[in-house]
Order: structure tokens, then C-alpha cells, then sequence
């Protein structure tokens, strides 16, 4: 396990500095490109969390080959999910584990309904990379990485994974509460990053404006009520402070839905604010606060265009 072989569905930001420290620690890394030509792929990694700010360039292949997949990390974009699985589903069998380290919720339900009898862990992390250019990444903030299963009958495949990557600069931990940490930074997404894009403002500019404020506030109430009915009716935490204190830390940076929204991209809004209301609608919960700032941002004209 240790060695394992991986392959890296989305080697974009996050996927590639996974694939580099993967790789770093002996495993065998394979990524998976949606560009059919590619048979190789150099990537440049500049380590800016080290004092030395270390640069380097690693080989990667590039695998578009039809044998099965051992361990597959996808890092795609959230609404990419379901067209990359697609493209390798002749290759996903009962003897795959898939994990999931993207933003937003749901994702996995493509690998439920592709791949039944797989076996599936989800991630989140709060690493911190961009893509200078294509293949070039800059690690620029470090961050912490769990994983879990939301399967109990997985539990001891997280247990194993995390084990076998300890030994990766990264070093993931193993979270048995998982869904409820993945509940918490999807209320810190609902709350932050929708609002950057309709305030056109860095994550710690919304806590100087007052009508932000009182968004965020109320987006936090609605969160809290939908994921402690998600959790099977456990009362959850105030969630502002948690938000107030991300958007402090990360003041200075421009959320991922704003980067997305200005380079005309579509964003992970369906599997952030979208998930969160549509969970609400399923339990019967009321969610004004979110599905206006769903529709606001749905209705938004492409970057450049307003
Ligand atoms: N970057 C961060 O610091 C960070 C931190 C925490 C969480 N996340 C989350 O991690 C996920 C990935 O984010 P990211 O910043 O790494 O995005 P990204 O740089 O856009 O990477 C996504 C990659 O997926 C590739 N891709 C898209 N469709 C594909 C397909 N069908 N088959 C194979 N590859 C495909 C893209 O290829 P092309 O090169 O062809 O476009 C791109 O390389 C998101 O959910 C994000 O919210 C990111």
C-alpha cells in the first residue's frame, strides 16, 4: 500500500501537488488528462511554504491506457466530476478505491450511480496551490488534509490510505467525523464565496461591508439548521465565528468561485450554495438567504460582459 499505484483524475492545482508529493514518497503516479495527445506531462512545483521556496521539475506520465485503476485521487472541478468519471469508467472495478478531494458536496454521487460496487473515501483540504500556467504550480500556503468514509463499512480503508500516506509531505489525517467537517467548509463556501463574486471583493473585504455581514450571518443560520437536520438532528455550533475567522485569515486572496467567475469558467456554485439548498428543499427546511444568492449568482452575465 505504501507504493501504491495512483492515478490523478484532474491534474490541475491540487491534483498536481498531490501527484508531486505522491510521487515524492515512492508511489507509482499516473495523471489522467482530457487531452488524448498527451502522453507525458512535466510540472514544475515552487514550494513558497518553505523558507528556501524551492523550485523543481518532476516527469509525469500521462495514462490513457485501458487496465483497471488500483487507487484513483480525483481533483477535478466539482460540475467536471461527472464527464472525467465518465471517461474512465471502463476502468473503475470492484477492486478500485476513488477518493475525493474537491470542494462542495455531492460529487460522489456520480461514482454511486457509475460505479456501485466501488468502494469510494472523500477529502477536503485546506492546501493552498494555483496554476501559474499550465504546468507550472505554485504551493503557496500550507494547509491540513483529512480523509473519511461516509460508509462505515469503509472506515478501515480511510484508517489504511491515511497510514500509507503518511509519509507524504502532506500527511493527510483520518477523520471519523468526516460529513460534519465537510458540512463545516461547505458553510464557510456558502458564506464566502458566492458573496466575494457579487461583491466583486477579496474574502476579507465582506467583513468590512455591512450588507455582507448580515448575508453571512444569515447564510450561517440557514447552514446550521439544514446540516444539523442532515446529521440526524444533532444541534450544530454557531457557524459565523468559524466563517469570520477564514475570511480574516485568508483576507488578502480572491476565493476560487471569484478567480472562476473573471476568467468566465463556470463555478462550483451547484455543489456549494446549490447542494445546500437542495438539501434544505429535501428535509423541508427554508433556505431564503441561499437560494437568492443561488439564483443571483445563476443569472450573472459572464465576467467582462456586465
Ligand atoms: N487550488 C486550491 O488551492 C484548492 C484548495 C482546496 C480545494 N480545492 C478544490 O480542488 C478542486 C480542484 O481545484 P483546482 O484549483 O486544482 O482546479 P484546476 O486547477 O482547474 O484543476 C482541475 C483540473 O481538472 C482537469 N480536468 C477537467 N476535466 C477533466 C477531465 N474530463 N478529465 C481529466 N482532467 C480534467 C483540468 O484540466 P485542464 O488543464 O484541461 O483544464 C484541470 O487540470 C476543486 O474542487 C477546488 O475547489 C482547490
Amino acid at each position: 500500500m505504501p507504493h501504491a499505484d495512483w492515478h490523478i483524475l484532474g491534474p490541475g492545482a491540487i491534483g498536481s501537488l498531490f501527484a508531486w508529493h505522491l510521487a515524492e514518497a515512492g508511489c507509482s503516479v499516473r495523471l489522467l488528462t482530457r487531452h488524448p495527445g498527451e502522453s507525458a506531462r512535466l510540472i514544475t512545483l515552487d514550494d513558497q511554504t518553505s523558507p528556501a521556496h524551492t523550485s523543481a521539475t518532476r516527469a509525469f506520465h500521462v495514462d490513457h491506457q485501458d487496465t483497471p485503476i488500483q487507487r484513483l485521487l480525483v481533483t477535478v472541478k466539482a460540475h467536471q466530476t461527472a464527464a472525467a468519471l465518465e471517461s474512465i469508467r471502463h476502468r473503475i472495478d470492484a477492486g478500485s478505491l476513488i477518493l475525493f478531494l474537491q470542494n462542495g458536496m455531492g460529487t460522489w454521487d456520480c461514482a454511486k450511480a457509475l460505479f456501485p460496487a466501488t468502494r469510494w473515501l472523500v477529502g477536503t483540504t485546506t492546501e493552498g496551490s494555483w496554476r501559474a500556467a499550465d504546468r507550472h504550480i505554485i504551493h503557496a500556503g500550507r494547509g491540513e488534509t483529512w480523509i473519511g468514509s461516509l460508509n462505515p463499512a469503509w472506515s478501515n480503508d480511510a484508517v489504511h490510505l491515511v497510514d500509507a500516506l503518511k509519509s507524504t509531505l502532506l500527511h493527510p489525517g483520518h477523520d471519523p467525523q468526516i460529513l460534519q467537517r465537510l458540512w463545516r467548509k461547505l458553510a464557510v463556501n456558502c458564506a464566502i464565496n458566492p458573496l466575494t463574486v457579487l461583491y466583486d471583493c477579496r474574502n476579507g473585504e465582506l467583513l468590512q461591508k455591512p450588507a455582507a455581514l448580515r448575508q453571512m450571518e444569515a447564510v450561517c443560520l440557514e447552514v446550521e439548521r439544514v446540516m444539523g437536520a442532515a446529521l440526524g438532528g444533532v444541534t450544530v455550533e454557531p457557524l459565523l465565528p468559524l466563517v469570520r475567522a477564514v475570511a480574516e485569515k485568508t483576507g488578502a486572496n480572491h476565493s476560487s468561485m471569484l478567480q472562476d467567475y473573471r476568467r468566465g469558467q463556470p463555478t462550483e456554485i451547484e455543489f456549494i450554495t446549490g447542494y445546500l439548498v437542495a438539501e434544505g428543499l429535501r428535509l423541508g427546511i427554508a433556505t431564503p438567504e441561499n437560494a437568492a444568492i443561488l439564483d443571483a449568482i445563476r443569472q450573472l452575465a459572464p465576467a467582462g460582459s456586465r
